[in-house]
């Protein structure tokens, strides 16, 4: 690491405490050293233990894990530390950065993973991020309590993202339309991740999965807001509330479709609105996230394959019961030059579309820098076309919300 004077801020929460893990004595002194110049008492543990023997388990914190243990054993003491301190950050530093590596840490809580050879103000800020996630982590009122017993509260609108084809861009459009309805509303928005395997909406907008809807569907009927409250993961800046996918494919199979639909009529309570994320399929889980929903925004791009299986969906649903009314088709990526028009489009999926995205290359561009395109470019077509979106979405009610068919 280079010694060039650090240009990143303190963390606001001084509160925080940082310590590092590492049992090499040299490095651990000399991150020690580092971190004090973001401030605070930084204290460093030979190891995971002594951390946990020894750290004041009432002080949220951020642990800074050195790079002298391999990743592999590093990532695996992340999972436990997140399970014994579920609201400590955790910054990994490495020898090297390979994407594996990478992903494996995001999936098991770490923040953010730093390589040895970055610039000093790369960890540095990282850790100031963490940090301030930690401080934004703390038990704070993040959703009202609900209205008092007797009076009818208004309830959210659930709006659920599906379509029966990966890689459509739902997540994109989840989290789009999430973070706009966020920063349209002063009431409570909150983006449920129900693709159970393969769920990014965490890893997409640079959250630590700290808790997931696992621990929801855990808790079975004894679920309440107030629980639910402290699974929300917070982004800033724009307010949105989180409940993240699992981190381990396999808990899956844990949660079923009464768990879903406990968990949406809890936000539903609390929140304006609910927006769900599905995986591509009609597994249990989509089935919930379909019947509990007062909108269905239907997926599809301007490709054969995509609106085949966006019409299969659709004639599916019809068999299933799932109020046609609710559905409007979102054709992503339509100016795509392939062949296919927007009416081809409307044509073979016997509906009129309701909104159509640009493709856009920022779309791309901030799904890998995990920032939202309606943050980081507000003023392009495609956060221009999904702000039309949520004003739609926000000015249909309930009992009218409906596609338009063509005939
Ligand atoms: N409108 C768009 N313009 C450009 N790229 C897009 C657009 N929508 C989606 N993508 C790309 O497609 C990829 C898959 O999108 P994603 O939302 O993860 O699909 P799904 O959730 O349906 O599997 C994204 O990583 C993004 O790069
Ligand atoms: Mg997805």
């Amino acid at each position: 690491m280079t010694q060039d004077p650090p240009k990143a801020k303190p963390p606001k929460g001084d509160q925080v405490a940082i310590s590092v893990v590492d049992p090499d004595e040299v490095v651990r002194f000399v991150l020690t050293e580092r971190m004090q110049e973001i401030g605070g008492n930084v204290v460093g543990y030979e190891n995971l233990a002594a951390f946990s023997d020894q750290a004041d388990p009432a002080r949220p914190g951020v642990v800074v894990f050195g790079p002298s243990d391999k990743p592999d054993e590093v990532i695996s003491q992340v999972a436990g530390l997140i399970g014994f301190r579920p609201g400590c950050g955790a910054i990994m530093v490495v020898y090297e950065l390979t994407a594996e590596v990478l992903q494996g840490a995001l999936r098991a809580g770490v923040d953010d993973v730093v390589a040895v050879t970055a610039e000093d103000t790369e960890l540095l800020d990282a850790v100031s991020r963490a940090a301030a996630r930690v401080n934004l982590r703390r038990p704070t009122p993040v959703i009202p309590p609900p209205a008092p017993a007797g009076s009818h509260g208004p309830q959210g609108r659930v709006i659920t993202v599906f379509s029966t084809k990966g890689g459509t861009g739902k997540s994109v459009v989840a989290i789009n339309l999430a973070v706009a309805l966020a920063k349209r509303t002063i009431q409570p928005v909150v983006l449920v991740d129900a693709d159970l395997q393969f769920g990014d909406v965490a890893l997409m907008l640079q959250l630590a999965p700290v808790h997931t809807i696992a621990e929801a569907a855990a808790a079975g009927e004894r679920l309440d807001g107030a629980m639910l409250e402290n699974l929300l993961l917070r982004h800033e800046p724009s307010g949105l509330l989180v409940l993240a996918a699992p981190t381990e494919p396999s808990s899956a199979d844990r949660i079923g479709r009464a768990d879903l639909a406990r968990t949406l009529a809890v936000l539903r309570e609390r929140c304006a609105y609910v927006v769900v994320d599905t995986s591509a399929n009609f597994a249990e889980i989509t089935l919930s996230a379909l019947e509990a929903a007062d909108d269905i925004l239907v997926l599809a791009s301007l490709d054969v394959m995509s609106l085949k299986s966006a019409r299969v969906g659709l004639q599916t649903m019809r068999v299933l019961d799932i109020p046609f009314s609710t559905v409007k088709f979102v054709l992503n990526r339509a100016n795509t030059r392939v062949g296919l028009s927007e009416a081809d489009a409307e044509r073979a999926v016997q509906l009129k579309v309701d909104a159509a995205l640009p493709s856009d290359i920022l779309v791309a561009e901030s799904v890998n820098r995990g920032v939202p395109v309606v943050t980081s470019s507000p003023r392009s077509k495609f956060a221009k076309s999904i702000d039309d979106l949520a004003s739609v979405l926000m000015a249909s009610a309930p009992a009218v919300a409906g596609a338009q068919q063509v005939e």
